[in-house]
């Protein structure tokens, strides 16, 4: 087991290139092994959870190297080409690869058993697993939701109309994977508008996706299946979910400034940032692109004194992952920092909700919850005791929030089990470093 100690730093400064888009990731692999041709993916993320997607694609056929200048090569397969796994598909820690794959082999005439670790074993697999089998495929897990779950494909299943109760990109993914063998138009309703990157990379390689918001709010995305996918290489962003931890350790520690290069900017996936910057975070944008249909920029941040704002639920979904390392901004600032909506913190790599809860206080800070919403009060003057041990219980973001904790607190944050950091995120500690961060090896 790892253990890092984080204390407190001197100024954090320089301009940093930062991993690739987790979620672009995992998507370039999957679309990349579905469509016919060879895609070329650079920038891909080469963390514990997408290598896990990789070798699980390789186990269903999937052909994929790495090539000498770090580019990535998908062989395509097509549609409808997986071959049946002889052993179980380990995904690891990985929800998105778990739940992407099952869409894609219940899309297969094909049956796969899905295993993961001790984290992902225990996060709720049925909504995504209930939309699958009204499309036809055969499910049997345990628990009726959790891993080993063994998944039986059709190779031609049937096109549904499923209104999602979560803003989940995961169960939009699956059903759309699943739907691009079905006749028909396969249509997905979301509460709101969850990350659209499926989307996007699907035009990417020809197939037409529409996406509209209703009277009432939701959004309707639709495709006709019985399509192929046409290879097209892929340049992944820096992800925006990674980005959001030197941010934050930038805007806590005293006298930084630190440049982002490269990072994602999709709206969808920006909602951190712009709580940040309502906090009255010295956070700008400059170099804005488009990049293989992604927004990009590089971000520039300072120092700031902080200010506790209300968070609408309307926003968790773009900032979903966020939240442990937005409460621990909130530490910092003046104030109460209430986030609405967030009840899907729960069924994460952890109870994000529990655990950050536990930790802050245990550090000193003042923290409420209820089933959904978390509040952090921050004292008022910049300060925050820290000192205490916290166990990342396989959960890399829980890990990174209390390192970057421990950058501007009194004492000490010590993070066992900072291993699990890798899934998402290998090179934090050196990058951290890079900046200025005290981070050590216990
Ligand atoms: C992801 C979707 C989100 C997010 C996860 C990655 C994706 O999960 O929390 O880290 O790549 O589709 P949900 O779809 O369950 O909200």
């Amino acid at each position: 087991m790892l253990t890092l100690q984080a204390r407190k730093s001197k100024s954090l400064s320089g301009s940093l290139t930062l991993p690739g888009d987790k979620s672009i990731s995992h998507r370039s692999l999957i679309l990349g092994t579905l469509a016919r041709g060879t895609t070329r993916v650079k920038g891909l993320l080469e963390g514990a959870d997408v290598m896990s997607t990789a070798s699980a694609l390789r186990q269903l056929g999937g052909q994929i190297s790495r090539e000498e200048d770090g580019t990535w090569r998908v062989d395509g397969i097509g549609l409808n080409a997986f071959a049946e796994p002889a052993e179980p598909l380990d995904l690891g820690n990985s929800g998105t690869g778990a739940r992407l794959l099952m869409g894609a082999v219940a899309g297969s005439g094909i049956t796969a058993i899905f295993t993961g670790d001790a984290s992902l074993s225990v996060r709720p697999m049925a909504r995504v697993t209930n939309p699958l089998v009204e499309m036809g495929a055969t499910c049997t897990a345990r628990d009726g939701t959790y891993l080993p779950l063994t998944m039986s494909g059709l190779a031609s299943p049937m096109a549904i109309d499923y209104a999602s109760p979560h803003a989940s990109a995961q169960v939009k993914s699956a059903i759309l994977l699943a739907g691009l063998t079905a006749r028909g138009q396969t249509r997905v309703i979301e509460p709101a508008a969850s990350r659209d990157h499926t989307e996007t990379m699907l035009r990417h390689f020809g197939v037409p996706v529409e996406s509209e918001t209703l009277d009432d709010g939701r959004l309707s995305i639709t495709l006709n299946g019985e399509v192929d996918l046409n290879a097209a290489d892929i340049v992944v962003p820096s992800d925006p979910s990674s980005a959001a931890f030197l941010a934050v350790a930038a805007l806590i520690t005293e006298g930084s400034s630190l440049t982002l290069k490269g990072i994602g900017t999709n709206p969808l996936r920006f909602g951190l940032f712009e709580t940040l910057m309502e906090m009255g975070g010295d956070i700008s944008l400059t170099n804005t692109r488009v990049e293989g249909g992604e927004t990009v920029a590089d971000i520039d941040i300072r120092h700031s004194a902080l200010k506790g704002v209300s968070v609408p639920a309307s926003r968790a979904a773009s900032m979903i992952d966020e939240y442990p390392i937005l409460s621990v901004a909130a530490a910092f600032a003046e104030g109460e920092t209430v986030m609405q909506g967030v009840g899907e913190l729960r069924v994460k790599e952890t109870d994000r909700i529990a655990l950050m809860e536990d930790g802050l206080k245990r550090a000193g800070v003042e923290v409420s919850s209820t089933p959904d919403s978390m509040t952090v009060t921050g004292r008022g003057d910049g300060t925050v005791n820290g000192g205490v041990t916290v166990d990342a219980n396989h959960d890399h973001r829980i890990a990174m929030s209390f390192l970057v904790l421990g950058l501007a607190s009194a004492d000490t944050m010590t993070v066992k089990g900072a291993e699990t950091i890798a899934t998402s995120f290998p090179d934090f500690t050196p990058l951290m470093r890079q900046a200025g961060a005290t981070i050590d090896e216990a």
